[in-house]
């Protein structure tokens, strides 16, 4: 008796297991497609649908080593923007949230030829200031 219970709770328990990670990968692919849609609504104007911007005006951001890099840098830049030699990132701080902010950068680094880490709410969050 005392047996079948504990092979009961451990088919339970692995049950969640299965759950629980279901849901952290349709998450993760959540994240994904909402950045696309952030994407294509405020970024693709200039850094093109494919990601390979324009020569010597718009960066490409496919196969791009800052991309897919240190991601503090990257949701630096999205948040702050910046003045550089090709002209002016703007500041998405004020005009996107959190959640939005971390789907437009897992995005980035994972759409096209990119293949790197995704990046969370509490990431973007931990760097407003
Ligand atoms: C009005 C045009 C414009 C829009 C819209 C725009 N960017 Fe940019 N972005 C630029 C320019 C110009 C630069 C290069 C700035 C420089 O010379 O340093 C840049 C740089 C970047 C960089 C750094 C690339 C590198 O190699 O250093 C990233 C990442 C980036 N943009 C992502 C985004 C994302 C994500 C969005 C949408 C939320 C976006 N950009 C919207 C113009 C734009």
């Amino acid at each position: 008796m005392a047996r079948k219970g504990l092979l009961k709770s451990g088919a339970a328990l692995a049950l969640m297991m299965i759950l629980a990670a279901g849901a952290a990968a349709q998450e993760k692919a959540g994240l994904f497609q909402a950045g696309q849609e952030v994407y294509a609504a405020h970024c693709a104007s200039c850094h093109r649908a494919n990601g390979q911007g324009l020569p010597n005006v718009f960066p490409a951001l496919t196969k791009n080593s800052f991309v897919t890099g240190d991601p503090q840098g990257v949701i630096q830049i999205i948040l702050e923007g910046r003045q550089g030699s090709m002209g002016r990132m703007p500041a998405w701080q004020s005009r996107l949230n959190d959640k939005q902010i971390a789907a437009v950068v897992t995005y980035i680094r994972q759409a096209w030829d990119n293949q790197a880490g995704a990046v969370t709410p509490e990431q973007v969050a931990g760097q407003r200031r």
